[in-house]
């Protein structure tokens, strides 16, 4: 069974093991909808509900995407979180953040049209705008909740500052930020403060971007691979970030597991949503099963331990990403 948790303080209760399907769509590789489509419909049948997007994944082709799979029927149950204000061209990462009250009223129009609902279930701030007050970004999404063009708001990667003054002026339903073993930053200020405002947390890229599945092969990404920019990723960095893995190796073999598995497991041990990507079936059915996998306080304390804060190297992104993150 995937433990569940709620969605913000008066939102749904949900398992807390989603899917992230930005790769269907950009950034890993080779996309194949047919194959997509297949791993959206098991995933509900796993148990799966929340299901994220944004706009930007795909230049629109990912909440199109997902558009097919909702219009199957039977779907009532999937809550699909969709995200606004990184603007960019197709397969380029050079982009723009835009938060200002035309663009976003713009943005959710294009995504409701997109994703064919009439209301959105979760609407995120992809990143927040420099220079921008967040209280206006806010009052922006709040006259949509009014309007009942969306149900609940997110921020992703913002500060625990931006967070709080953020929820001064309407509820904030979740952060959305990356959470793994490789990436623990939020574990000083913005896990607290989620749970003290009663704030749901998502974890994305919760396997590292993959560098924590324990097969990762940096020669077989393709070119365009969207992680060959990151500097956690460049080759000598990798090199060294693999050899870092045994612990997680260890408690895998011991608990007849994969390291992904460990490395979701302890991700939802912290109590937290996570919504591991995957285009293969076969993933997802172990990133499923990996929800039901237990470990134990000792198990937990050791991973804690040997994958302290700073134990990958590499920033996570490049330097103009990075000026997005903690906004
Ligand atoms: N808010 C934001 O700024 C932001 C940023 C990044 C991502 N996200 C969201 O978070 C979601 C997840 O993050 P992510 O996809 O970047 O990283 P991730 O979930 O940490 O890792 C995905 C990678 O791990 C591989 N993988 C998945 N399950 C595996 C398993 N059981 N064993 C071995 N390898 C496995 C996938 O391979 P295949 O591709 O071959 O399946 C893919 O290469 C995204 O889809 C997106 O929705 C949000």
């Amino acid at each position: 069974m995937i433990p569940t948790l709620p969605l913000g303080a008066d939102g749904p209760v949900l398992p807390a093991l989603g899917l992230g399907c930005m790769g269907m769509s950009e950034f890993y590789g080779e996309t194949d909808d047919k194959r997509s489509l297949l791993v959206l419909r098991r995933a509900h049948e796993l148990g799966v509900r929340m299901f994220d997007t944004a706009d930007m994944y795909g230049n629109g082709h990912n909440e199109e995407l997902l558009a097919r799979f909702l219009s199957e029927g039977g779907r009532d149950s999937a809550l699909v979180a969709t995200k606004f204000g990184i603007r960019k061209a197709p397969g380029e990462y050079a982009r723009t953040i835009d938060n200002s009250t035309e663009y976003i009223r713009e943005a959710c129009e294009a995504s409701l049209q997109r994703l064919g609902v009439e209301r959105i279930a979760l609407y995120y701030v992809h990143r927040a705008e420099t220079g921008r007050p967040i209280e206006d970004t806010m009052m922006a999404l709040a006259n949509l909740v009014q309007a009942g063009k969306i149900a609940r708001i997110g921020l992703s990667e913002v500060s625990d500052d931006t967070l709080r003054r953020a929820h001064t002026v309407h509820p904030v339903a979740a952060v959305q930020s990356e959470y793994s073993l490789t990436t623990r930053d939020m574990e000083a200020e913005m896990l607290p403060a989620c749970r003290e405002l009663e704030i749901a947390f998502v974890a994305y890229s919760p396997l590292g971007r993959g560098l924590l599945s324990g097969a990762f092969d940096l020669d077989a990404l393709s070119e365009s691979d969207f992680r060959r920019n990151l500097p956690r990723f460049s080759s000598s960095t990798m090199e060294e970030n693999l050899t870092r893995l045994d612990t997680l190796r260890v408690i895998a073999d011991r608990r007849e597991a994969t390291p992904a598995q460990v490395a979701l497991a302890w991700v939802l041990a912290k109590g937290v949503f996570a919504i591991p990507g995957t285009k293969q079936l076969s993933y997802l059915e172990q990133n499923v099963a990996a929800a039901s996998l237990r470990l134990s306080p000792d198990d937990i304390a050791r991973l804690d331990r040997a994958y302290a804060p700073g134990s990958f190297i590499g920033e996570r992104y490049t330097a103009e990403g990075m000026k997005g993150v903690n906004a």
